[in-house]
């Protein structure tokens, strides 16, 4: 429409389709500079929509803390808060809107007030017929149409930009790579009596802050149990993110199975490995779901065996749906949540076993239990475990101590009592903190 009212006014008349041009440039002119300050005024509003979000859903899941920390009314100021910011942002965009499109409303009428002006002046010289004046004055207000329409369209387009450019963010982001960097060298035979090595691995958080792990040397035999002790900070979580490659070392190389990663897919490395966090163990699901979330092909049989060794049978059994139960509405206890974690990571034995404080929260009679099918599991294959408690480091066939991201000792718990003044002190520490009943266990 636009084209063909222009080409049609240009066989009309050419002195009035000029003036019609420059008034479409000016308007074009000034929408061009409008244009930056509406597509930061979307970007703005996307950002607070996002951070309005983000708050509400992180003081409702830490509800629990909130409420006792009687913080309700400071945590609602501060949604409301964001809600009132998120609102000035948009607020500030649509005005920027509602002003590029009076800009080509008004630019549209003022060329029309120009062009009966002008024509008038050209009918009374006798350069223009009344009629065609008439005829060129129909199209200018057809193009009035178009105009909006593209002026629309392309303040909603900054919005969509806007949205575009906070997506395309996420496409900035490393991505783990789904083929090896390196190519398994062929002559390489995968060596079965180490399960793990680590060669001289250093890893620092982010550029310039001290390494989180330094020059850590260390093989996990195939077999056996092997705990991690040391102070809160030491490290030890970040040396099981390197082991489950969830970040590449600065420095040094890991092995698995005398493979070094660099020759194998994530998922191939994390398939040999079975993991428990530190924190928030469960998915989201049913008992069975989280149960079979490593393995899927899982039967009952094993799950109930599974269970029984983590003494959550007889729990499970009397709930109503059984395995089915949803653990989204079925509040089971600090302590339960970590075995069902636990008897995930165990119900199929892996290569490696990786266990995060998985006896925090339970008492000395299940913790005896878990101790058993630790035990268990160490015979079958390699348990490497982070420990606070007593008993699970003097169970271990080797202990390795660390501190400030290095390795200080390793050897059997009475060889590190006599020889190490920082694992005397945490066993110490260990020995006051627990009933000396659980030692023995
Ligand atoms: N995601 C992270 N970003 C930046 N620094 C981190 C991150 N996670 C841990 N750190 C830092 O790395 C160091 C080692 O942390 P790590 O979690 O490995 O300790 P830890 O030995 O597991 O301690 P804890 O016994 O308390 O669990 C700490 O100084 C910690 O502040
Ligand atoms: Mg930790």
């Amino acid at each position: 429409m636009l084209i063909g009212s222009l080409v049609l006014m240009g066989i009309l008349d050419l002195v009035l389709l000029a003036t019609t041009v420059v008034a479409v440039i000016i308007v074009v002119a000034l929408f061009m500079l409008l244009m930056p300050g509406i597509a930061r005024a979307e970007e703005n509003s996307q950002a607070a929509m996002g951070r309005l979000g983000a708050t509400l859903e992180s003081s409702l899941q830490a509800i629990r803390t909130v409420k006792a920390s009687v913080a309700e009314d400071r945590q609602i100021e501060k949604v409301v808060g964001e809600a009132r910011d998120a609102q000035l942002h948009r607020v500030k965009a649509i005005r920027y809107q509602a002003f590029a499109w009076t800009i080509a409303f008004s630019g549209i009428q003022m060329a029309i007030v120009a062009i009966m002006a002008l024509g008038a002046w050209r009918v009374s010289q006798n350069a223009m017929e009344v009629s065609s004046l008439i005829a060129f004055l129909l199209y200018a207000f057809g193009l009035m149409f178009p105009i909006m329409e593209i002026s629309q369209g392309i303040t909603s387009l900054q919005s969509g930009f806007a949205a575009a450019s906070r997506i395309r963010e996420l496409e900035t982001m490393k991505m783990e790579a789904e083929t090896p960097v390196l190519a398994m060298p062929l002559h390489m035979e995968p060596d079965q009596s180490h399960a793990l090595t680590l060669d001289n691995v250093t890893y620092a958080y982010s550029e310039g802050t001290q390494a989180a792990v330094q020059n850590i040397s260390l093989t996990i035999p195939s077999h056996g149990h092997v705990a991690l002790v040391g102070p809160s900070g030491a490290g030890k979580t970040t040396l099981f993110s390197l082991i489950l490659r969830f970040m590449e070392p600065d420095d040094g190389a890991l092995y698995l199975n005398g493979v070094p990663f660099s020759a194998m897919t994530h998922q191939e490395i994390r398939r040999q490995l079975g993991y428990v966090e530190q924190e928030t163990p469960v998915v989201p699901g049913t008992i069975r779901e989280n149960l079979t979330f490593t393995h899927t092909d899982v039967t009952d049989e094993e799950l109930w065996d599974v269970l029984r060794e983590v003494r959550l049978d007889d729990k499970v059994r009397s709930l109503e749906h059984g395995l089915d139960t949803s653990l989204l509405d079925t509040p089971l206890s600090g302590g339960q949540r970590q075995r069902i974690a636990l008897a995930r990571a165990i119900v199929r034995m892996p290569k490696v076993l990786l266990l995060d404080e998985a006896t925090a929260q339970v008492d000395g009679i299940t913790e005896a239990a878990i101790q058993a099918c630790i035990r268990n599991r160490a015979q079958r294959g390699a348990v490497v475990t982070i420990a606070h408690r007593l008993s699970t480091v003097i169970e271990a066939d080797r202990i390795v101590v660390m501190d400030g991201g290095r390795i200080r000792a390793t050897g059997a718990h009475e060889e590190l009592l006599t020889n190490d003044t920082l694992y005397r002190e945490l066993v110490e520490a260990l020995r006051i903190a627990q009933p000396p009943d659980s030692e023995a266990a």
